[in-house]
């Protein structure tokens, strides 16, 4: 069978490519978020725009029985795959289905909350940071991040150019989407804005890895690429692909495609 076979890059919905390739790798940062808020036993967490469940996932073991965690995100489809992800999985979890701007939750309910690599995707995130805010206890603590500026991920810098030159600028501009929080200056000042004290923003770089340039952009294609644009024909990913292998040419190794991400953790906490 060819290895560029149409049904490797069909779209089978987000949920499912995110949970396989994208959760895993976000999850290279998760215990930055941790470490920030001292996470422990105990703790009532709240994870904003938690996706598949992730964090929900990694935090289970550190909350002990007398802790808690609720996931709430807008996409229908990542809920359903968080549940049933942390179900196999023999964590609990409360899951809502919710805007980030408008948390059905009262006053001082949680300890800790998270939001790993949402803010860029929520409409308003002033007005989100404001919301996560008034639902922490006085003392409670808040860890989110974001990517760094999109030069300081040579594959996405890389697979940007090569959409805009061979398939399109919007395609592009989607790709620019997550990157688009990556001025440190204007994330303080959102979390001190938002009435956040002690307002941290840290630089955290870490390796990604991808068996092949052409795997690279395959599976952004079917993790979520593909939701936001048509999928791209068997010539255009051609060309994306041979663009790809020669730009990313210093970052490939006899195992695969390798390269940093800076990511910035954003913490703060509510006086
Ligand atoms: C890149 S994913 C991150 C998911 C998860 N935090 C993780 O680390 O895997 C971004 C998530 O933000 C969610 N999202 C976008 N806008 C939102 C909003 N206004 N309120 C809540 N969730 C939102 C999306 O549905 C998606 O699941």
């Amino acid at each position: 069978m060819s290895t560029d076979q149409q049904q490797d890059w069909s779209f089978a919905g987000i949920a499912r490519g995110y949970e396989k390739y994208l959760a895993p790798m976000l999850s290279l940062w998760t215990q930055d978020l941790f470490e920030k808020t001292a996470l422990g036993a105990g703790d009532e967490v709240l994870d904003i725009a938690c996706g598949t469940g992730i964090v929900a996932r990694l935090a289970a073991e550190k909350l002990g029985t007398d802790g808690s965690i609720t996931g709430v995100d807008v996409d229908s489809e990542m809920l359903a795959t968080a549940r049933s992800v942390s179900a196999h999985d023999g964590v609990t979890a409360a899951w809502r289905e919710a805007n980030a701007t408008n948390l059905p939750f009262e006053d001082h309910s949680f300890d800790v909350i998270f939001c790993q690599q949402g803010l860029q995707f929520i409409d308003d995130p002033a007005k989100a940071l404001r919301q996560m805010h008034r639902v922490l206890r006085r003392g409670g603590r808040l860890a989110l991040s974001v990517w760094g500026p999109l030069e300081q991920s040579p594959g996405y810098e890389a697979l940007g150019k090569a959409l805009e030159k061979h398939i399109g600028e919007s395609q592009a501009g989607v790709n620019a989407v997550p990157f688009s929080m990556g001025e440190e200056e204007s994330l303080r000042r959102l979390l001190e804005d938002g009435g956040f004290a002690d307002v941290e923003v840290d630089t955290s770089t870490r390796e990604v890895r991808f068996p092949s340039p052409r795997e690279f952009f395959r599976r952004e294609v079917v993790s979520w690429l593909a939701g936001a644009f048509d999928e791209p024909t068997k010539d255009e990913r051609r060309a994306v692909v041979n663009e790809l292998e020669q730009s990313l040419e210093s970052y490939v190794d006899s195992e695969g495609l390798a390269f940093p991400m800076e990511v910035f953790v954003a913490s703060g906490r509510k006086a």
